[in-house]
């Protein structure tokens, strides 16, 4: 964090290695884990030390830069035979996030195409990993003034509820649902946000509440089946949440419990926004149903803190995220604009043209 201005940096290079911020220890403890190697990359994002789409493509790309530097050979091809195996090992990370595959092929592509040297070749994947950084932390930028734009126009102080955690611990800073409600507050548009407690891992109780705190943002946390009730009651005004990865026709994978918001979210005409960079949607996937859902250790639902919570015998089912159906998405926020589903499509088409 810097703490002249509250900003906070879940990944920062500096003396040749990366800082990560264990994010598996807030918000008791604000402390770094510093990451020399790339086989340490991999774990720290595979823990999720480091999580978040975003920010473990960031992560990542770093990772294979670390990778580069650590294989020992100035011949070409092995250079870059020695090379597909770190992005192998980085790709096993986690399944969903499309953020972390596109990083690694950005640095492969950097890779094939410097045509100098293996230590050129290191120089630019360096360069490349720190532009990763950099460009996330525009994009969130715009993603926040872009979601401005859209949010309901009354009443004059919105409240805005979130899932999970897509702030600036979740990217390379600022955030994207989070940066939107980062933007409405220093535009004086925000009265609250109401933080979903996000079961199993508490990204939303522990880690956005943590956020909010930094910036004074008035936040209220809920656990995740009280969403339709506060609905009901005329508590929400609009519900704002990342992605992991968004297919071509808009369907849009993000943390568990995400589609249980959309639909809630429509049967009280709430509108319901995902904001995510263009780097989260995966225009090669036709729909949601090919998304790939990452499924953790029950370990997650059983137990708290010391406690056992359930009686042995018992079996468990515990996927990280879910898909919610593109009509059910107002708008998807982006950095060139907010678009409708459909819209989007129709961008890409665009851009094949
Ligand atoms: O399992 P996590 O904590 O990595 O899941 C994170 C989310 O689901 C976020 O909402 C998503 O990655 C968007 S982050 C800007």
């Amino acid at each position: 964090m810097n703490s002249s201005t509250n900003q906070v940096y879940p990944v920062i290079w500096h003396n040749n290695a990366v800082s990560l911020i264990d994010q598996t220890r807030l918000p008791g403890e604000y402390t770094f884990v510093e990451i020399n190697r790339s086989e340490d990359m991999a774990q720290a994002i595979t823990t999720m030390i480091v999580r978040g789409a975003p920010a473990i493509g960031v992560a990542a790309a770093y990772g294979m830069y670390m990778g580069a530097r650590e294989i020992d050979s100035n011949d070409r091809g092995r250079f870059l035979e020695h090379l597909e195996k770190v992005a192998q090992m980085l790709r096993a990370t986690r399944p969903t996030a499309v953020n972390l595959f596109w990083a690694i092929s950005r640095m492969m592509k950097t890779a094939y195409e410097t045509l100098g040297t293996v230590e050129e070749i290191k120089t630019n994947l360096f360069y490349t990993a720190q532009s990763i950084n950099s460009e996330d932390l525009q994009t969130c930028q715009a993603i926040g003034d872009n979601g401005l734009k859209v949010l309901p126009t009354t009443p004059e102080k919105l409240c805005l509820l979130t899932h999970c955690n897509a702030g600036a611990l979740a990217t390379a800073g600022y955030g994207t649902a989070l940066g939107v409600v980062r933007s409405a507050w220093s535009s004086g548009r925000l009265a609250r946000v109401y933080a979903d407690e996000t079961r199993p891992r508490l990204q939303g109780a522990k880690l956005t509440t943590w956020e909010c705190v930094q910036e004074g943002i008035p936040v209220t946390v809920i656990t995740d089946s009280m969403a339709a009730h506060c609905m009901n009651q005329g508590f929400i005004d609009a519900v704002v949440v990342g992605a992991d990865r968004i297919a071509a026709n808009g369907d849009a994978a993000n943390k568990i419990g995400t589609y249980s918001l959309a639909l809630v979210a429509g049967a009280h005409n709430v509108p319901f926004f995902v904001a995510a960079p263009l780097s989260t949607v995966d225009f090669s996937l036709v729909d949601g149903s090919q998304i790939s859902i990452e499924e953790r250790h029950p370990v997650e639902i059983y137990q708290v803190g010391d406690t056992i919570l359930t009686p042995t015998g018992v079996e468990f089912y515990n996927p990280a995220f879910d898909v919610t159906p593109a009509n059910l998405i107002t708008a998807i926020i982006t950095e060139i604009g907010a678009f409708s589903p459909e819209e989007l499509q129709h961008h890409q088409e665009k851009q094949v043209v």
